[in-house]
């Protein structure tokens, strides 16, 4: 089969991460006789530098006339002084939208070979974790009315509409039912029901939807709550679905739990399987160019679109099973290095 794979490298640590995923991807090729055609296009930093815009239009149909995307990370202080609408980040934003990227998964992972990088006990982790973040993307209070009004008498007034219509919540809740009957068979979804109509709602429509999963256990938990337990009983979790601001922050949470960020794959899907998959981190301008970058998280992003773009779930299990055998048979990147142990550059860590 061959597979059409839009590649935006983006700045900083970007393009040599990027470079080390595409080499497995190559050797995936190889093993499993598989064709992936690759065709480089340029996103943030790196299209201000070359067209003067972070979001060239050639980049968004490059993009749309491929089967998936794969990204490196944008932006960098060398961008510092552009200005809002063409700051390199906005960039992300605008991938996101022209190509209907609505549901974000994040996966939260420690190897059990890692587990001492996690700031949680052992007795906490017993040898592992492995959540699924399910985030939805294109709607919540990020895209509400924002509002700033100044009153007759001189006071200022702020507000921001949480907004989530049924059709929007159905399709997260889907994604993220799909995704937990193919793993543990647990979802979590996360509001603030007790406070807000958009989550009485969102609760109605994910509780409802349940019954056509049943062999899927929903368990519904408020977000308090659930940055609670992300921290005291992680392994309670196995899918959890959530809004957009509420899922923004509990990755984050469940990302410090991992221990590293160079270690966390991310992929954002629209209907028809189409997904766009990137690292959870940054362009890391601080060690780019020095063959210091983790480049597994994009390694596992690409593992990540063989599974949900490509349906190749054999090939994907192969990738994370060579993650595996790297980290069990000693090897270390920097950032995941403890003392003494010897250290593994962005190139050997791909081959
Ligand atoms: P960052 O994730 O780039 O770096 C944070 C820290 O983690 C740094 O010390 C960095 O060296 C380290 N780090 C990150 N990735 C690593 C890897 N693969 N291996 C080893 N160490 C790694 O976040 P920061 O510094 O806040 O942002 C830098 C730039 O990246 C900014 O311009 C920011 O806007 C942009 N950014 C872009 C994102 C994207 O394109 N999706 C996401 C986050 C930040
Ligand atoms: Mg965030």
């Amino acid at each position: 089969m061959k597979y059409n794979i839009a590649v935006v490298p983006g700045d900083g640590i970007g393009p040599e991460v990027v470079g080390e995923a595409i080499k497995v991807l190559n050797a995936i090729g190889q093993k499993y006789n598989h064709q992936f055609n690759y065709t480089t296009v340029l996103a943030g930093g790196a299209a201000i530098d070359e067209y003067g815009e972070c979001l060239p239009e050639a980049t968004v149909e490059a993009c749309k006339n491929s089967d998936a995307v794969l990204l490196g990370a944008v932006g960098g202080p060398k961008w510092d002084h552009v200005p809002g609408p063409q700051r390199p980040e906005r960039a992300l934003l605008g991938l996101r939208k022209a190509l209907g990227l609505y549901a974000n998964l994040r996966p939260a992972m420690i190897f059990q070979e890692l587990a001492d990088a996690s700031p949680l006990k052992p007795s906490i982790l017993d040898g592992g974790l492995d959540i699924l973040i399910v985030r939805e993307l294109t709607g919540g209070i990020y895209f509400g009315e924002h509002v700033t009004e100044s009153g007759e008498d001189g006071s200022v007034t702020a507000y921001d509409v949480e907004k989530y219509s049924d059709y929007e919540i159905q399709r997260i809740a889907r994604t993220a039912f799909e995704m937990a009957s193919k793993r543990n068979g647990r979802v979590t979804s996360v509001d603030k029901a007790n406070v807000l109509d958009s989550s009485r709602l969102w609760r109605k429509i994910v509780s409802e939807m349940s019954s056509d999963y049943g062999d899927v256990e929903l368990d519904n938990m408020y977000v308090d709550n659930a940055a609670m337990q992300l921290i005291r009983d992680p392994k309670h979790f196995d899918v959890i679905v959530t809004g957009n601001m509420f899922g923004d922050i509990l990755s984050d949470e469940a990302s410090q739990i991992t221990g590293s960020i160079g270690m966390l794959p991310s992929a954002s899907l629209a209907d028809g399987n189409f997904g766009m998959y990137e690292p959870v981190h940054g362009s890391a301008p601080d060690i780019a160019g020095t063959d210091k970058a983790n480049p597994i998280a994009t390694i596992l992003s690409a593992a990540m679109m063989l599974r949900y773009t490509f349906n190749l779930s054999e090939e994907a299990d192969a990738v994370e099973g060579a993650v595996r055998r790297f980290l069990a048979d000693g090897f270390r990147t920097a950032d995941i290095a403890g003392t003494g142990d010897a250290i593994s550059g962005t190139v050997e860590t791909g081959d």
